[in-house]
């Protein structure tokens, strides 16, 4: 879908880019928070702001969460390091999406 729009000249809206707040209990997500001294929220965010054409959305209520959540620009997660976030994240968000719309259902 990134690619697509890449290609299409069009930005693509990242919601639920924290997936509702589950993200912030990954392994590989908060082994990087530890490596860079961030919260695992802001790794996550700056694994998604690091992609090109993408708009990320976190949604909070909390006053220092908000503040945490812009404070992303003064790391940088390497290539491999985004590489390895990328396949495992698509497939918990995937995951996450579905639980949610079961839970809905019901
Ligand atoms: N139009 C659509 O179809 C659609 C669908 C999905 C989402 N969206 C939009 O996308 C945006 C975000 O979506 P979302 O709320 O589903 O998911 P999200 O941004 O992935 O997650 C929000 C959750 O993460 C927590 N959080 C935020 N920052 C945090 C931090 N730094 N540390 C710890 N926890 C943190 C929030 O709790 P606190 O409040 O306690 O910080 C909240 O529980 C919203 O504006 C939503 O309207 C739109």
């Amino acid at each position: 879908m990134l690619r697509y729009c890449q290609n299409e000249g069009m930005f693509l809206t990242a919601y639920s880019p924290l997936a509702r707040g589950t993200v912030l209990d990954d392994e590989d997500v908060r082994r990087l928070a530890d490596r860079y001294d961030k919260t695992p929220a802001q790794v996550a965010l700056r694994w998604a702001t690091q992609h090109r054409d993408v708009v990320v959305i976190p949604k909070s209520t909390d006053e220092d969460h908000l503040r945490e959540n812009l404070e992303l620009f003064d790391f940088k997660l390497t290539r491999e390091e985004v590489d390895a976030l990328t396949k495992p994240s698509l497939l918990k968000s995937g995951k996450a999406m579905l639980d949610g719309m079961v839970g809905e259902i019901r």
